[in-house]
């Protein structure tokens, strides 16, 4: 069996201390090329390091079994499909579970959002011919416009913005809509710190409330991977979901997850907006400092 995820974490490769990587070369317009090809010829086309970063193993068996495995667990948790339209896949990456979720999921119309333009460009490429929308940003879909929102490997990778995303996940769902979002728990992180893998954290080192491996950015990045104990992470939820399960290692005994509704609570839009936007600012003045970029 392929490893479930590798990387600094869990589940990407190192971009380096900042995130920052030379971009593997982007595939351009989707052509009509890509809709005649198969899935394996256009697979083959992918730049191992982004697939690596998705899925750990470049493999395109390893990206399609796990890919079903987790669509699988999604199903699970959900009880099925049944009803499921308008999917949005938050850090889509390159479509690894999307693609998974159309023979699972048939009536269900994806909106893949990623940070990345190389997997948007890459992803768009892969699934050419599915009905899947890639998009770079949240901003343009409509209040309440989704049945189910899923975030695989995404918040844990996140941390100064974790609210603010989940505040948008919030507008976006339809009311009765639900959110499949996972995380690292205390118990991985026991694991890890046993290992010797946490620097700075004694091998019986606990956690408390949250803990950020690695430096990525605040919009996220492979380079960093975040932790939270259960509590902190349903207090996090609490603010704008109601949680309908929560699973600790629920994901084939690596990444937990939480299912989650949205509560009838109107987030404070312009503050979260104005606390993202500093963590950005205060990111890109450290890499203007760093870099010795002068303006
Ligand atoms: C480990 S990959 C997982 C990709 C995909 N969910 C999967 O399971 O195959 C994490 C993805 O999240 C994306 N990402 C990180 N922060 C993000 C954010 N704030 N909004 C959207 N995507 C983000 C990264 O660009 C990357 O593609």
């Amino acid at each position: 069996m392929p490893a479930l995820f590798s990387g600094p974490v869990a589940d990407g490769a190192d971009g380096g201390p900042l995130g920052v990587r030379r971009p593997p070369s982007c595939p351009g317009p989707i052509s009509a090329r890509s809709r005649a090809e198969g899935f394996s010829e256009r697979f083959a086309r992918i730049p191992s390091a982004l697939i690596q970063k998705v899925n750990g193993v470049a493999s395109e068996e390893g990206f399609v079994y796990i890919g079903g495995r987790i669509a699988d667990t999604i199903g699970g948790a959900l009880g099925g499909f049944a009803g499921t339209r308008d999917v949005l896949d938050f850090g889509c990456g390159l479509g690894r579970v999307a693609a998974r979720l159309f023979d699972r999921a048939p009536d269900a119309r994806i909106v893949g959002f990623d940070i990345d333009p190389m997997m948007l460009k890459w992803g768009e490429d892969l699934l050419a011919g599915q009905p899947v929308r890639f998009v770079d940003t949240t901003l343009d879909l409509p209040n309440r416009s989704f049945d189910l929102v899923i975030a695989v490997s995404v918040f844990t990778h996140l941390d100064a913005t974790t609210d603010y995303w989940l505040a948008e996940i919030h507008r976006l769902l339809r009311p009765g809509g639900r959110a499949f979002l996972t995380y690292h728990d205390q118990t991985l992180f026991g694991e890890m710190a046993l290992q010797g893998q946490l620097p700075g954290v004694a091998s019986d080192g606990a956690l408390a409330d949250r803990y950020v491996l690695g430096r990525g950015t605040p919009e996220g990045g492979a380079a960093m991977g975040t932790f939270y104990t259960t509590e902190h992470w349903e207090r996090l939820l609490d603010r704008w979901f109601v949680i309908s399960a929560t699973a600790e290692r629920g994901m084939f005994g690596h990444q937990s997850y939480s299912v989650v509704r949205p509560r009838p609570v109107s987030p404070p839009r312009g503050e979260l907006l104005r606390r993202y936007a500093r963590s950005l600012e205060r990111h890109l003045s450290d890499l203007r400092r760093e870099h010795e970029i002068f303006y």
